[in-house]
């Protein structure tokens, strides 16, 4: 695999002013990147994930040459993102969260047509690739093709743009929260859309997301960002490995005459504190804890449980999840 983004020591700050009177302002400056280094290879999905305001999009935009860094360098394949702007706008294709520049009164298929123009493709090739889009895309299957822009839903709209990123089949695309809002098939079809262009084109892309499901399923490496910072990096698994190995055990029990506290008081004795209950729809109640290591008590806790005249309907280990990573990372809560 090549190197196909290259951030070495980003830093970004912005200065803006705050008003602190009718009149009156002082400057305000944001450390929006503190310093950032990762890179990107050809044929992989990297995420970038973290909390509102923890410097994704500035990330993206930097790379994207829309933004100019203060200090540190970035390639695109080899070339920087200042002084060879040109070169790298050639080679990728960006998608944001707030897309603008659509025409409201062209149609889909005019929109791709008026962009692919611009980026100098013309005649039958034109044609043919907007064609060729607008079918990956399911924008013909949905009947978006010939409507107005701005009749589109949401999801028309996020595959039209990840339409426009495509039309130049640029080798490294940035992808700044592309399912944020879409129903789950639209999701669906823009992320395994996203995974084969990184595994069967080799194009190299950055993702960046909330959805922490989203992430593990579609990316190969994750990079956590939190307040201008990178501060965990590696594969799904890697990252999991990395925190506290506390797992979730959820007991399910049909309950008998014993009274509620003597059962937890029973759960208490093996495993140290005692269990969250919450009863379900059906009158069954879930007995819930965390622990290191669940193996050395289940036993023991059945055992108490059963005692106690419960029956034990169903048991779940939950292992950590992306997501406790994310909170143990950026202490989010
Ligand atoms: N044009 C701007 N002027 C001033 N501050 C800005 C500007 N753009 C972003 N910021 C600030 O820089 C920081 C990083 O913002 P950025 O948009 O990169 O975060 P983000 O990770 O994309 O967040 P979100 O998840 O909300 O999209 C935030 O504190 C934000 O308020
Ligand atoms: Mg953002």
């Amino acid at each position: 695999m090549t190197v196909a983004i290259d951030v070495k020591d980003v830093r970004k700050r912005y200065v803006t002013k705050k008003r602190t009177g009718l009149i009156r302002s002082r400057k305000e400056v944001i450390e929006a990147l503190k310093g950032v280094s990762f890179k990107v290879m050809h044929g992989e999905v990297v995420g970038l994930l973290g909390p509102n305001g923890a410097g994704k999009t500035t990330t993206v935009k930097i790379i994207a040459t829309l933004l100019l860094p203060d200090s540190g360098e970035v390639f695109v394949e080899g070339f920087d993102v200042v002084r060879r702007a040109r070169e790298v706008r050639r080679r990728i294709g960006i998608m944001l969260t707030v897309e603008k520049g659509f025409y409201g009164k062209l149609t889909g298929r005019e929109n791709l047509e008026y962009f692919g123009a611009l980026y100098g493709l013309s005649g039958d090739s034109l044609r043919r690739r907007v064609s060729h889009l607008m079918e990956l895309l399911e924008l013909k299957k949905l009947g978006a093709e010939e409507r107005l822009f701005e009749e589109y839903s949401l999801g028309m709209k996020a595959r039209l743009a990840l339409a426009r990123a495509l039309l130049k089949d640029p080798p490294v695309l940035l992808l700044d929260e592309p399912t944020l809002g879409l129903d789950p098939p639209s999701a669906r079809k823009i992320r395994s859309l996203v995974k084969a262009l990184a595994r069967e084109e080799g194009k190299a892309v950055l993702y960046t997301t909330h959805n922490m499901f989203e992430a593990e399923i579609i990316c190969d490496r994750i990079l956590m960002i939190n307040k201008g910072v990178i501060v965990a990096k590696g594969t799904p698994n890697d990252l999991k490995a990395r925190i506290p190995r506390i797992r979730t055990v959820v007991l399910v029990v049909k309950p008998a005459s014993t009274s509620e506290e003597r059962v937890l008081n029973a759960i208490k004795t093996s495993v140290g504190s005692k269990p969250e209950i919450r009863y379900t729809s059906e009158g069954y109640a879930e007995l819930r804890f965390s622990i290191e290591k669940p193996e050395e008590v289940l036993n023991e806790v059945i055992k108490a449980v059963v005692a106690q005249g419960y029956e034990v309907l169903r048991l779940k280990v939950e292992e950590p999840t992306l997501e406790d990573v994310f909170m143990y990372f950026t202490g989010a809560s």
